[in-house]
C-alpha cells in the first residue's frame, strides 16, 4: 500500500482498486454518507459522500483513489451542501423523530445532529403511503424510506430473495414488496435476513422491539456518528 491521496490536507494510503470512502475509512476518517455500507456495491444516490476532487465535485462512495487526489471533505461549503440535501430528505418523508423507535439509532437523524443541521428549512411534503403491518414480526413504515436501496441490495445480494424493490421514477419512487399483494406477510422474509438489519432508517422494524434502549444507551448517544465507522474489515487471511 504505497499510492496515497491526501484527505483534508492528510495523507491517506489505499489499495488498488478501492473508492475514496473505503480508503478513508479504514484511516478512521469519517465522510457523511448514508446510502453506502462496506459489505454492499455502492449506489450513490444519496449524494452525503460528495467531496471535491482536485476541485471537481465526486461522490466519494464510486470514485476510485488514484494517487496524488487532493481531496476535500470536511468544509464549510461541501457540509452546507450535505445540510441542504438532508433538509431535502427529512421534508420528503415523516421524520417525526420524538415518537420514531429508530431515535438515537438512526443514521439520517445522527447526520443530522453531526453537521448541525438546525431546521428542515423546505415545505414538508407529508407523504401518506400505508404502514404495512402484515408480517406477525416485522413491520413497514414507508413514510420514512429514503431510497438508499440497501434493502434491496441485502435481499437481492446476500439473501438472494428480492422481498424489496424500488418501483417509479423521480419523485414518484418508492419501496415496494416484491410479492404480487404487495404485502410483506406474503414473501418468504425471514427474520435472519440481511435485509432486515441494514435499514439506517425506521422503515423497517421487529415489532414489540421499539423503545427498549434507554435514552443516553442509544448508539448515537454514546458517540457521534463521526466517530462510529461502520467500516468492519475482513479479517486478515493466515498466510498459508
Ligand atoms: S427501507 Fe430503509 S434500507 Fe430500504 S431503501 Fe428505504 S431507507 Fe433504505
Ligand atoms: S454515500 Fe455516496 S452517494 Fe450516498
Amino acid at each position: 500500500m504505497s499510492a496515497t491521496f491526501t484527505l483534508d490536507g492528510k495523507e491517506v494510503p489505499f489499495r488498488d482498486g478501492q473508492t475514496i470512502i473505503q480508503a478513508a475509512q479504514e484511516q478512521g476518517a469519517w465522510i457523511p454518507h448514508l446510502c453506502y455500507h462496506p459489505e454492499f456495491k455502492p449506489h450513490g444516490s444519496c449524494k452525503l459522500c460528495t467531496v471535491t476532487v482536485n476541485g471537481r465535485h465526486m461522490a466519494s462512495c464510486t470514485t476510485q483513489a488514484t494517487a496524488g487526489q487532493v481531496v476535500e471533505s470536511n468544509t464549510e461549503a461541501l457540509n452546507d451542501e450535505r445540510r441542504t440535501l438532508l433538509q431535502m430528505l427529512f421534508v420528503e418523508g415523516n421524520h417525526f423523530c420524538p415518537s420514531c423507535e429508530k431515535s438515537g439509532n438512526c443514521k439520517l437523524q445522527a447526520t443530522a445532529y453531526e453537521l448541525g443541521m438546525m431546521t428542515p428549512h423546505f415545505d414538508h411534503f407529508y407523504p401518506s403511503r400505508p404502514v404495512d403491518a402484515s408480517h406477525p414480526e416485522i413491520l413497514l413504515d414507508f413514510n420514512r424510506c429514503i431510497l438508499c436501496s440497501l434493502c434491496v441490495r441485502a435481499s437481492r445480494d446476500v439473501d438472494k430473495k428480492f422481498v424489496f424493490a424500488l418501483s417509479g421514477r423521480g419523485i414518484g419512487t418508492k419501496l415496494i414488496v416484491n410479492a404480487a399483494s404487495g404485502r410483506l406477510a406474503d414473501t418468504n422474509v425471514a427474520m435472519d435476513d440481511k435485509a432486515l438489519e441494514v435499514c439506517p432508517v425506521g422503515v423497517i422494524l421487529r415489532k414489540r422491539h421499539g423503545f427498549a434502549v434507554p435514552i443516553g444507551e442509544r448508539t448515537y448517544d454514546k458517540a457521534p456518528i463521526s466517530e462510529c465507522p461502520d467500516y468492519s474489515p475482513l479479517p486478515a487471511k493466515e498466510e498459508a
